[in-house]
C-alpha cells in the first residue's frame, strides 16, 4: 500500500472515530477521570446524567466544545478545578423551604421532647448549602424554648462539601429571595434589615448563629463528628447521587 493511501486510511478512521458515540463517551470518561484526580471528588457516586450536565454547563460557559480542550484548559488553569467544583454543587435553598416539612418538624419535636428526656437535642442538617435549612431549625427550636419552660437546649450540626456556600452560611447575611417563604414573626424576631444599593439585606442574630456549627466534608465519604442525633435532615441531595451512594449514606 502506498504511503499516501495509508495516510488517507488513517485519517478516515480517525474522522469516523471522532464522530462516533464511542469516541465521545471515551473522551468524557477521560475528562471525568481527570476531574476525579484533581478535585478528589468521588464522581462515581453521582448520577451519570447529572455529572454530564454539569460538565456541559461549565464547558458552555467557557465556550469550549471538545472534552480534550477542556482537559487541556484545566492543565493550563489549575484554578478551574475550584471553579468547576463551585458550579458542580447546586446550592439552591431558602429558609422554610417546603413550609409543611417544618410545621411537621415542630409538631414532632414537641411530642419527642415529652417522651424522651433530653438535656441537649442534637440535629444534623446535611447537606446544608448556605445555611438556610439549619438556621430555620434553630429559629424554630429557639422559639419553642422561649415559650416552653421545660424545653431542652439544642445544638445543630451542618455539613456541606462547598466551602463557598459554607462561607455565606457563616456570615449569616441573606437577600430577599432567601427569606421569601419565612413567616413574618421569625423574620421580625431574628433578623435585622438593611437596605443598600443592591436591595434589602437580612442579617441573622448572633444568638441563632451561635447554635449552629458548620463542618466542611464529603458526606458520602465520612462524617467528622461522633455525635448521635435526635433528628437528621437530608433533603434535596439524594436526587444527585446514584443508588450505591444512597445505600452507603443511609
Ligand atoms: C440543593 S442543596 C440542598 C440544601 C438543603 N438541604 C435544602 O434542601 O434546601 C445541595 C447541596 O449538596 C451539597 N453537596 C453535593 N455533594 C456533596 C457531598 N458529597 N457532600 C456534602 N455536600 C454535598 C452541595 O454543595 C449543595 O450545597
Amino acid at each position: 500500500m502506498s504511503k499516501n493511501l495509508q495516510l488517507y486510511e488513517f485519517w478516515c478512521n480517525k474522522i469516523s472515530l471522532t464522530n462516533s458515540a464511542e469516541f465521545k463517551s471515551t473522551s468524557i470518561d477521560v475528562l471525568i477521570d481527570k476531574l476525579k484526580e484533581t478535585t478528589g471528588l468521588k464522581f462515581d457516586q453521582y448520577q451519570r446524567q447529572f455529572i454530564e450536565k454539569r460538565i456541559s454547563f461549565r464547558m458552555k460557559n467557557l465556550k469550549i466544545d471538545l472534552y480534550q480542550d477542556y482537559i487541556e484548559y484545566i492543565r493550563k488553569n489549575p484554578i478551574e478545578v475550584d471553579l468547576f467544583l463551585d458550579k458542580f454543587t447546586i446550592n439552591y435553598t431558602y429558609f422554610f423551604r417546603n413550609l409543611s416539612v417544618f410545621e411537621n418538624f415542630e409538631k414532632f419535636i414537641k411530642f419527642y421532647v415529652k417522651s424522651n428526656k433530653k438535656e441537649v437535642l442534637k440535629i444534623w442538617s446535611a447537606p446544608c448549602a448556605t445555611g438556610d435549612e439549619p438556621y430555620t431549625l434553630a429559629m424554630i427550636l429557639d422559639n419553642l424554648k422561649k415559650t416552653n419552660t421545660n424545653f431542652p437546649d439544642f445544638k445543630i450540626f451542618d455539613s456541606d462539601i462547598d466551602t463557598n456556600a459554607l462561607k455565606i452560611a457563616d456570615e449569616g447575611i441573606y437577600g430577599e429571595y432567601a427569606v421569601h417563604e419565612m413567616p413574618k414573626h421569625y423574620l421580625n424576631a431574628y433578623f435585622s434589615k438593611e437596605i443598600n444599593e443592591l436591595g434589602p439585606k437580612f442579617t441573622l442574630s448572633n444568638d441563632i448563629k451561635n447554635k449552629v456549627e458548620f463542618i466542611q466534608e464529603d458526606i458520602i465519604r465520612e462524617h467528622k463528628t461522633k455525635n448521635v442525633y435526635d433528628v437528621i435532615f437530608c433533603r434535596n441531595f439524594f436526587i444527585y447521587i446514584n443508588h450505591h451512594a444512597r445505600e452507603n449514606l443511609l
